[in-house]
């Protein structure tokens, strides 16, 4: 079996699978709140096609890592299903799942007694009115619930992922990093990228890196961990440890050099970047009886033509045409 390699030498070990491009939230830097024109269902990938495409990429591709997203993975009903049969896929890939957390709580023991191992969870505030304003619905109970369940169900590490908006909830990092502390989540602060359906991102308005570590440092020491690898996040080790905190710096600090990710939407397109503005269809030939050999080739092509970064600086930067729920994070 090959790696998976591109043109800059870069090995893909990590797939991210979006499984639907529906959502029950609205977050604003992800879209209207009218919500989306949702794929037609027969363009979605079945639970058959999904799990035969990541047993290819497991098998003949090298891939190690899957990461199960959307849109809002919980709102697929095979989702527990296609879990077990990913866990007993030879080799078994290590299966992580983000999630908005929103009806964790009561599938959450099941995808543990599936295979899963790793559980990302998102959080950007504290306060129901800031999660209302931010979701445009009122379920921040829900998805603290869901938050208590994923510890209690055994899945460590639960990942918290935060994206922090001026004037929003950009006063709350340490309230979050408090509450993850004392429910031992590990915290990760995202810089917001311009992937919005409403095209409203504004580079201003983003929270930087540097100053997310300024605003957590006013009360606390905080020691980079290095050696990151392909990890986005930087780690910090919170005072004394051994907790850390995460920032992921996707804007001001890009990772691309050390990327390892393809994604795979729900409507079965593979694409080799969140912001690649080309897409290798699978779909088409999964359903015209491709044997695994030509699937497993379009993906190579398709990380062929990967580019080196996503020069989100660059002036001739355009936004990806799919927003964030139709690619999976
Ligand atoms: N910028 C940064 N992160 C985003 N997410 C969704 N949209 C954006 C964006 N525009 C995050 C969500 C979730 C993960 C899937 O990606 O908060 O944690
Ligand atoms: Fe849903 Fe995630 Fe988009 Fe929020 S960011 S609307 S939870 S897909």
């Amino acid at each position: 079996m090959a790696a998976l390699v591109d043109g800059f030498g870069r090995v893909h070990t990590d797939l991210r699978v979006s499984l639907t491009d529906k959502c029950n939230l609205r977050c604003t830097y992800c879209m209207p709140p009218e919500g989306l024109d949702w794929m037609p269902a027969d363009t979605v990938l079945t639970d058959d096609e999904v799990v035969r495409v990541i047993g290819i990429a497991v098998r003949e591709l090298g891939i190690r890592d899957v990461r199960l997203t959307g849109g809002e993975p919980l709102l697929r009903r095979g989702l527990v299903d296609i879990v077990r049969r990913l866990a007993a896929l030879d080799p078994r890939p290590r299966l992580a799942l983000t999630t908005n957390g929103i009806g964790l709580a009561r599938v959450v023991g099941d995808l543990a007694a599936a295979g899963l191992d790793r559980i990302n969870v998102s959080l950007d505030t504290m306060h129901r009115e800031t999660f209302v304003a931010l979701s445009r619905r009122d379920r921040l109970d829900e998805v603290l619930a869901g938050l208590d369940a994923a510890r209690a169900a055994g899945v460590a590490p639960v990942k918290v992922n935060t994206v922090l908006m001026r004037g929003i909830n950009d006063g709350e990092a340490l309230e979050l990093l408090d509450y993850c502390l004392a429910h031992e989540l590990q915290l990760r602060f995202i810089e917001q990228m311009p992937l919005d359906a409403q095209h409203g991102w504004d580079r201003d308005l983003m929270v930087t890196a540097e100053e997310i570590v300024a605003m957590l440092s006013a009360r606390h020491t905080l020691t980079p961990v290095g050696g990151r690898g392909s990890d986005p996040a930087e780690l910090f080790r919170i005072d004394d440890g051994p907790a850390v905190v995460g920032v992921i710096a996707s804007v001001t600090k890009p990772f691309c050099a050390a990327c390892d990710r393809v994604r795979l939407t729900a409507d079965g397109q593979v694409r080799n970047c969140l912001f690649a503005t080309e897409e290798s269809d699978l779909r088409t030939p999964l359903r015209a009886g491709a044997d695994d050999a030509f699937i497993a080739a379009r993906i190579r092509e398709a990380i062929g033509r990967k580019r080196a970064g996503h020069g989100i600086d660059d002036p001739a930067f355009l936004q990806p045409i799919r927003p964030m729920s139709a690619i999976g994070g």
